[in-house]
């Protein structure tokens, strides 16, 4: 409103001054062309009366004077008119001028002394008159004057029109500009700049760069393609910091090495971690006069070793390799990784009864099968039983040696073959908050049941503050054996049993791995990671269509049941003959039990029999590659097999199909996975199957290898995502952070 008042009030100002300076000139140039036609109509009049007037004058006749006098005094605009003798004496005039002619005129005198006419504006009476005076001669000399008066006011009239009408001119003017200008910048700049100002608008909270509005044109053109710049530049800014923020949340959300370290430096207060496991993460074994470092296929190594990489601290394990005396040092501890030592292993003997009593005795022919529904059944020997509670006391005092110099230590167990050993540590050092993860599944109480020292074992572990499996319904399963099998007090709200002034809480976590994980180097032999091709040649094999297992040979993996939905699926779809090739990687594991020892060579008379069946001169469905692969040697399957089979009968979590998505870094690939997994409960988009339906399994492998990329793509990046989200960074931080805020004495509620 003001700018427009401002505007107005511009225009108005100099129309005046336009108009006023105008009308001046104007008014100048009128007032002298009146002029000069008053002089000269005067001096015509003059000159016409002066023709009438001198011979009456000679003549002596004033009467006859008078008479023209008169005739010609009625004129438009002229006064009068008189007639002086040479003595100045007035002869004759218009009656209305004689009053104001009675003295006579210096100017009148003037004309006939020089024998001149004349004009003049002066005064008469109370007006201001033009005056012409013309001397009227007889024989050649001047014997009078003849004085014509005009009354100029006709002037003054005309000039004072000439404001008026400009005045008005300049009003209309003035009106007419001001609406026409509030009009135009209605029109050409209050609009468009409401649009422009819409527009940039829409410009800044759209997110696209797509406005509601268009931009203006015309003479705006200029300032939209300025602002159609300015807008770009905050709409990429917009989107970077957007970006930068959903990034830092991302980094926020995610759980990386660097994260879990502060996490723990925070809960532990400087303090180290002690983690106690039967499988150690690096072995030591002698080739020939060479010691060689190897990475046990085990699960557990695979989640635990970069959560000691990332909060360092002391791994309390067996020392299982020929070789791992030979490198620690007097107190049985060495630093690892080799290439890079982050923490410290210590290393705890066993006699070879020990081992053969607890580890293949007791926790793998009695609990493993136990606690896997997979139809083998347990052995349970007293003698095994007293090994297993020898080596269990034999870590309860390796571990408490450790916890010598630390003051309210945090300690995790792993898994099944330390049952016994929170209660042992807890016994001695109560200040220590135990946690035991059990990384195999937990069977339902009639199971569980037939264990003769089920008691002993679940005493054992309910000296633990808290107790981890996987999954709830494994939860389930361990609190309804406790409340079958022993005195004790479940609160099932908050998933804790309460025994002898014991408080254990319960709680499921599912394990992962590291991921995203650091880059891998392409196995020996390869200057890069090989492809597809390259690996099926290596292999002798001409194909198109790769799948990929991998395990340690174990009847709980479901390997004899794979092999035959891999035969079922080339039978029924014989186009895939000489195409698909199957490739298991399978690491011995366990070989001095019956049940493991003749599983190989089941699972090796299995892969041949299908082979023979279906082999062609350069293709073959099986290739069973029995041996140790490191990770380095297993990647480039995971990178490139168009499929993985997963198909445990029963399986706490399986690390393997999060190793494969993981490895997926273009996210194709199918993951066709057992429905009792863990996993399975979180890769929702693998395919799901029953590994005991061979058809399910064969019709899984047609609809692997005959998905499209798109949607291949479409679930991977889903199971990435899921992976991102729940990696070992995140397992590691929930369970140390429950077990950190655990408030010991007070049954082990959360503080
Ligand atoms: O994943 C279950 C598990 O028992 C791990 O705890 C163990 O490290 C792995 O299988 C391999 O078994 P083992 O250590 O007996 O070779």
């Amino acid at each position: 409103m003001r700018i427009n008042f401002r505007i107005i009030l511009s225009i108005v100002i100099v129309i005046s001054i336009i108009v006023f300076l105008f009308t001046i000139f104007q008014v100048r140039q009128e007032k002298e062309r009146l002029t000069i036609d008053l002089e000269r109509r005067a001096a015509l009049l003059g000159e016409s009366l002066r023709e009438s007037v001198e011979p009456l004058l000679e003549k002596g006749r004033p009467e006859r004077l008078q008479k023209i006098v008169e005739k010609f005094g009625n004129r438009e605009r002229l006064a009068g008119v008189a007639v002086y003798d040479v003595k100045d004496k007035l002869i004759a005039a218009t009656p209305q001028l004689s009053a104001h002619l009675t003295t006579p005129l210096t100017f009148v005198t003037n004309v006939m002394n020089s024998d001149q006419e004349d004009g003049a504006f002066s005064p008469l009476g109370k007006k201001e008159m033009y005056l012409y005076a013309l001397p009227i001669h007889r024989e050649e000399s001047v014997a009078g004057a003849l004085l014509i008066i005009h009354d100029p006011s006709y002037i003054q009239d005309r000039l004072s029109l000439i404001w008026k009408n400009n005045f008005i001119r300049f009003l209309v003017n003035a009106l007419v500009i001001s609406l026409t200008t509030l009009l135009l910048i209605r029109w050409s700049m209050a609009g468009p700049i409401a649009r422009m100002a819409e527009w940039i608008k829409s410009l800044r909270t759209e997110k696209n760069l797509e406005p509601l509005s268009s931009p203006p044109g015309g003479v705006f053109e200029p300032l939209t393609r300025e602002v159609t710049h300015i807008a770009k530049s905050i709409s990429l800014a917009r989107e970077v910091a957007e970006e930068e923020a959903r990034l830092r949340h991302r980094a926020e959300a995610l759980w990386t090495p660097t994260r879990l370290k502060e996490q723990i430096r925070t809960l532990l207060r400087e303090k180290s971690l002690f983690v106690v496991s039967n499988r150690e993460p690096y072995m030591h074994e002698r080739r020939g006069r060479k010691i060689e470092t190897l990475v046990p296929a085990s699960g557990l190594v695979t989640a635990l070793e970069p959560v000691l990489k990332a909060c360092g601290g002391t791994w309390i394990a067996h020392g299982s390799g020929d070789a791992d005396r030979e490198v620690v040092d007097a107190q049985n501890k060495i630093k690892v990784p080799p290439e890079d030592p982050q923490y410290i292993l210590k290393r705890v003997w066993l006699t070879k009864e020990e081992e053969k009593g607890y580890y293949y005795g007791f926790a793998n022919e009695g609990l493993w099968p136990l606690c896997h529904i997979a139809h083998t059944r347990p052995s349970f020997r007293e003698e095994d039983w007293g090994h297993y509670q020898t080596v269990n006391r034999k870590f309860a005092r390796a571990t408490l040696e450790e916890l010598e110099d630390t003051e309210e230590p945090l300690v995790l167990i792993q898994d099944y073959h330390f049952a016994l050993l929170p209660r042992l540590v807890k016994e001695e050092r109560s200040d220590a908050r135990v946690a035991l993860f059990w990384h195999i599944p937990w069977p339902n109480p009639e199971s569980f049941g037939i264990c003769p020292w089920q008691r002993d074992l679940l005493h054992g572990m309910l000296g633990a503050d808290l107790i981890g499996f996987h999954i709830q319904f494994h939860c389930n399963n361990f609190l309804e054996t406790v409340d079958r099998a022993l005195e004790s007090r479940i609160d099932w709200e908050h998933f804790t049993v309460e025994r002898g002034g014991q408080s254990t809480l319960v709680k499921p976590f599912p394990i992962s791995i590291a991921f995203p994980g650091p880059a891998m180097a392409p196995p020996a032999g390869h200057a890069a990671k090989p492809s597809k091709e390259i690996i099926l040649k290596e292999l002798g094999v001409k194909g198109k269509y790769l799948g990929a297992g991998v395990d340690r040979i174990d009847y709980t993996k479901g390997i004899l049941e794979r092999f035959k939905a891999v035969e079922r699926f080339l039978e029924k779809y014989p186009a895939y003959q000489g195409e698909f090739t199957f490739v298991e990687l399978g690491a011995p594991s366990r070989t001095h039990i019956k049940e493991y020892h003749d599983l190989m060579a089941t699972v090796e008379a299995e892969a041949d029999r299908i082979n023979w069946r279906f082999k062609a001169k350069e293709w073959q469905p099986i290739v069973f590659l029995k041996k140790h692969h490191s990770h380095e040697e297993i990647q480039p399957f995971y990178e490139t097999a168009d499929l993985c089979l997963v198909t445990s009968l029963h399986d706490g979590m399986n690390l393997v199909a999060k190793e494969y998505i993981g490895a997926r870094e273009d996210e194709l690939g199918v993951l066709i996975l057992s429905q009792f997994t863990g996993a399975s409960r979180e890769l929702r988009d693998a395919l799901i199957v029953n590994p005991y339906d061979i058809e399910q399994m064969a019709e899984a492998i047609r609809t692997a290898l005959e998905m499209d990329p798109a949607e291949q793509k479409a679930r991977m990046q889903r199971m990435r995502e899921t992976l991102k989200d729940r990696n070992i960074y995140h397992w590691a931080a929930n369970l140390i952070t429950a077990l950190a805020q655990l408030r010991l004495g007070n049954k082990g509620k959360m503080s």
